[in-house]
């Protein structure tokens, strides 16, 4: 069987007491989410200015993810749908705050109030199946659309994910896209099968410079590789620059009715005995529009 924690039960039931416990007092874990975060906050590429932002942390659990965002000054509000995680974040005492719920239901938050957001190792799970209403393509468009409503234009998103097939990551991908985000894949040590990660890096709000991908880390053995196909892979893969489909523009019907209807209601209208004015070549005539 997989050891996918996504494929063994639902993520409140999988982590619970124990799991939570066991997951927060694993140096090799603590390090992990403590590297991956420090990645998705460079990516998220704040301005350089000093001043706090307020960012929101998806799929915080015990608020390792969070601890680096207060560590470089930051604000956050975490959310999980753990009740065991984040027992264990507010035993931690960490400085975010917490809250308990499904991102699959939508963030529900004030319009553009959120300055960035970064989530580890947490989205993948929307694309299962949890429960007989679960449709994960819905829950994914209710998370993305909801995402890109609180973020302020111009903000990021910085997702590490670790989608179980290709199919997956397109799922997630093109969820994002349609919800209006520009961005793409950026992977990290593409050749490494240890060290590999993979960030979706998404922009909201018009294509702007800020909607362009970085470039994915490599080893400075890859670097070297003077194959020019595995040097191309080596840079950000998977570039998609999308936007929020437009409404639909209304048809602009033809105005009027035209002048043989025109000269059939005033036939009618005779008929009945009312005053008609005669058919002149002017009846029905193309009027200029007045300004
Ligand atoms: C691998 S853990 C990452 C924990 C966190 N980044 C940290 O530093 O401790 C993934 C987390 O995603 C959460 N999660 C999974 N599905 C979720 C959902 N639908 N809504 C909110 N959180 C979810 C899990 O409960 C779990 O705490």
């Amino acid at each position: 069987m997989s050891n996918r924690p996504e494929l063994k039960a639902p993520p409140e039931i999988f982590y619970d007491d124990e799991e939570a416990c066991k997951y927060t007092s694993s140096s090799r874990i603590i390090e992990i989410q403590s590297q991956l975060s420090e990645r998705a906050l460079e990516l998220l590429a704040l301005p350089d200015d000093g001043v706090p932002r307020l960012l929101l942390d998806i799929g915080c659990g015990s608020g390792l993810s969070g601890e680096t965002l207060s560590e470089n000054g930051h604000q956050w509000i975490g959310l999980d749908i753990s009740p065991s995680m984040l027992n264990i974040a507010l035993e931690r005492e960490v400085e975010g705050d917490l809250l308990l719920g499904d991102m699959g239901q939508g963030l529900g938050f004030r319009p553009g109030v959120i300055d960035g957001a970064i989530s580890i190792s947490a989205v993948q799970w929307l694309c299962n199946a949890d429960k007989s209403s679960h449709e994960p393509r819905l829950r994914l468009k209710a998370f993305f659309g909801s995402l890109y409503t609180i973020l302020a234009r111009g903000a990021r998103a910085v997702f590490q994910v670790y989608p179980e097939t290709v199919a997956q990551r397109e799922l997630i991908l093109g969820s994002a896209m349609r919800a209006g985000f520009a961005g793409g894949v950026v992977i990290d040590y593409p050749h490494s099968s240890k060290k590999r990660k993979e960030f979706l890096v998404l922009t909201c709000g018009p294509p702007s410079i800020r909607s362009e991908v970085p470039k994915g880390k490599v080893d400075d053995m890859e670097s070297c590789s003077d194959d020019e196909s595995s040097e191309d892979e080596n840079q950000t893969v998977s570039i998609s620059d999308r936007h929020r489909p437009r409404k639909k523009q209304k048809i602009n019907k033809k105005k009027g009715k035209g002048k043989e209807w025109v000269l059939k209601k005033k036939e009618q209208m005779r008929r009945k005995g009312n005053a008609v004015p005669p058919d002149t070549k002017y009846t029905a005539r193309k009027r200029k529009a007045r300004f």
